[in-house]
């Protein structure tokens, strides 16, 4: 029977006064993975915490007269505050300074020279200080860092080894037999081929000449090298080797170490040869992820792109955040995160798809019914439509979350808030209020609270206000909001009372100034479309034309040229606003079958949105559909135009 535990890690982080939105990106999407298991009834343990020690933390203690212990202090307390506004919902910060963990690398440290696995002998070699790693010469780049790019230090001084060499074979033998023990796949094969296949040397695992750190008991002028102190956390935090190691029992092996790509190695090949040598099983996942860059470059205080998360949280929401990162890297990758991105996205997104879907729904419930929810069995063939994609949603968001799909799972509960908008156009719940077709009505509004509920348990991994906020304006009690009550449309319960609450995001004006500057950068980018005067056979295949037909028709208020129409094109039914009035009737256009592009981007005219195009040639006089010829028999509606 599968394991109900989740035991998943962030990284330990250097403590920085700096943190950025990419230190915010590996914790957030651990977040959301914790709490998409616990949703799904895992007994998740979720650790994150901070590396404390080493060279670099005890030269910028140095640099701002502090001791390592006052400057690491000040700086937990701020990184614990940042993590309590992102929302994340860990079990457990570990520091390297607690006693229990320093107990434990002690105690680890000398199991493995007992065992024969550390020996003591001396170095000399390359030290990058700020990424703490020990360079040969040959994995130089240029002489500097291969990782970061600076300088590095002769280091040359009695240590102990760890005889890394040995698990070669071993090692080999794990990535063979776990195919899903490292990913990605290009990741691992990237490591492979840099630094495995050239051969694994014994590790340094101790320096003389740095004193802020754990000590070797049995030989205390030696501090443990600070990536076997920071690596042992996971197991550390578990209470391994202490009096009380219930946790490690219950928890280890990881089900998932989530780390930077530039980290990936020391978790791929040092961590587990540890392990082996401890005789620990080895965890079941560990995962390389991208990095976010910012406008194309890599994150720093020195390049001015750096900003204090807190900043985007203040202007905007813990949930656009974590929207952001969340949906727009692809997972695995390197992300780009730009602001004018970051407020676009919110925009669109969360303020008009998911929140405008909220708002207008539970106004018109207010509106029309008091605020009452009644059920009604008065069907339309295209409410299945909504139907279906609901009730399935978290079905194909545990798919994807399941295979660590983050931005694709997220996309999937768009695609249901996208079709809940499109559903209120179609049925026009305004127009049945006006012809007083209340039972029809009843049951449009039952299908778009309904949707709304199970849209508001998808989003529950990655959002961590709106979704609650989202309950409380439909009115739905807990028991209704757990992840199982997605799986079945219909358990809103009759006589809800449903409240308009404030709007769930507010959209966020990009200055004047700003939009000008996007303004100029569109008008450009119009003249350069408009000199590339041909297209290739790849840029057609990208539009998509089906066989429509015309269902209804109607004329758009205060317009002389707009008809609005109601197209069915096969699985759906669109509505499609054309400026087509002065050249037909509308009883010329009923049941026609024409030509409809498909996949244009919707766009709105006189506030209703139109989804696709009608194609019509002629010049302003004359306009003519393209119809279909249907003497030689008809096609069916839907039917993919080459
Ligand atoms: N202390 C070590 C980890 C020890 S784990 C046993 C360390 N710390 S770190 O603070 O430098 O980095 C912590 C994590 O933040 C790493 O996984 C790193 O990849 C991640 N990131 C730092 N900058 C980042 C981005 N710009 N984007 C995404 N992740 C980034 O390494």
């Amino acid at each position: 029977m599968e394991s109900k535990k989740y035991y998943i890690t962030t990284p330990i982080y250097y403590p920085s006064s700096s943190f950025h939105v990419g230190h915010c990106y590996c914790t957030v999407v651990a977040d959301a993975i914790a709490r998409y298991k616990r949703l799904r009834g895992y007994d998740v343990f979720f650790m994150t915490g901070t590396d404390e020690h080493g060279q670099k933390i005890e030269r910028k203690a140095k640099e701002a007269s502090k001791t390592p212990k006052e400057y690491v202090d000040e700086i937990v307390a701020d990184t614990k505050d940042l993590w309590q506004k992102l929302g994340i919902s860990y079990d457990k910060y570990i520091r390297t300074t607690d006693e229990e963990h320093k107990e434990c690398v002690k105690k680890i440290f000398k199991k493995l020279y007992d065992k024969g696995d550390i020996y003591l002998s001396s170095y000399e070699g390359k030290y990058c200080t700020p990424c703490e790693s020990f360079f040969t010469e040959s994995q130089l780049v240029d002489g500097k860092c291969p990782d970061c790019g600076r300088d590095v230090e002769l280091v040359k001084e009695e240590s102990y080894f760890f005889r890394l060499s040995k698990y070669q074979k071993r090692l080999e033998k794990l990535y063979d037999e776990n195919p899903e023990l490292l990913e990605p796949i290009t990741r691992k094969n990237e490591m492979i081929e840099n630094f495995f296949k050239k051969g694994l040397t014994d590790l340094c695992v101790s320096r003389t000449s740095v004193d802020w750190g754990i000590k070797v008991d049995f030989d205390p002028k030696h501090t443990v090298y600070v990536w076997i102190d920071a690596l042992s956390n996971y197991i550390s935090g578990l209470g391994y080797l202490s009096d009380n190691d219930e946790l490690m029992k219950k928890y280890w092996p990881a089900d998932l170490h989530l780390v930077g790509k530039e980290i990936f190695r020391f978790h791929a090949i040092i961590w587990p040869a540890l392990l082996m040598a401890l005789d620990l099983p080895i965890p079941k996942k560990i995962f390389g992820h991208g990095w976010l860059i910012v406008d194309g470059a890599k994150i720093s205080k020195s390049r001015g792109n750096y900003k204090d998360p807190r900043v985007y949280i203040n202007e905007t929401s813990v949930d656009s955040l974590r929207y952001y990162l969340l949906s727009e890297v692809n997972f695995g990758q390197d992300g780009n995160f730009s602001e004018d991105l970051f407020i676009e996205k919110s925009n669109s997104d969360l303020a008009n798809d998911l929140g405008n879907l909220v708002s207008r729904v539970t106004a018109m419930v207010e509106k029309y019914n008091d605020g009452i929810i009644i059920k009604s069995d008065v069907k339309e063939s295209y409410d299945d439509n909504l139907i279906d994609a609901a009730e399935t949603l978290t079905e194909k968001v545990e798919l994807l979350m399941d295979q660590l799909k983050i931005n694709e799972a997220i996309q999937k509960i768009w695609n249901v808030i996208r079709k809940a908008n499109k559903y209120i156009d179609l049925s026009m719940p305004w127009i049945l209020a006006k012809q007083e077709n209340s039972e029809r009505l009843n049951a449009v509004l039952y299908n778009l609270v309904e949707t709304i509920r199970i849209i508001g348990i998808a989003l529950r991994p990655f959002l961590v206000e709106t979704p609650s906020e989202i309950f409380n304006q439909i009115g739905v009690e807990d028991d209704i909001c757990t992840w199982d009550s997605s799986k079945k449309f219909g358990l809103l319960k009759e006589n809800t009372k449903v409240k308009k609450g404030k709007n769930l995001f507010q959209r966020i004006e990009i200055n004047k100034e700003k939009s000008k500057m996007e303004q100029d950068k569109k008008d450009n980018e119009v003249v350069q479309e408009v000199q590339n005067q041909y297209i290739t056979i790849d840029d057609l295949s990208k539009v998509e034309l089906k066989v429509g037909q015309v269902l209804e028709v109607s004329r758009v208020e205060n317009s002389d040229k707009l008809y609005k129409l109601i197209v069915d094109i096969g699985n759906e039914k669109r509505t499609i606003v054309s400026g087509i009035v002065p050249y037909y009737k509308e009883e010329e256009l009923l049941n026609k079958q024409i030509v409809v592009v498909t996949n244009l981007k919707p766009a709105k005219l006189r506030g209703i949105e139109s989804q696709g195009m009608l194609l019509a040639a002629g010049d302003n006089d004359v306009v003519k559909l393209l119809v279909l010829d249907n003497n030689q028999g008809t096609l069916e509606n839907g039917t993919n135009i080459h």
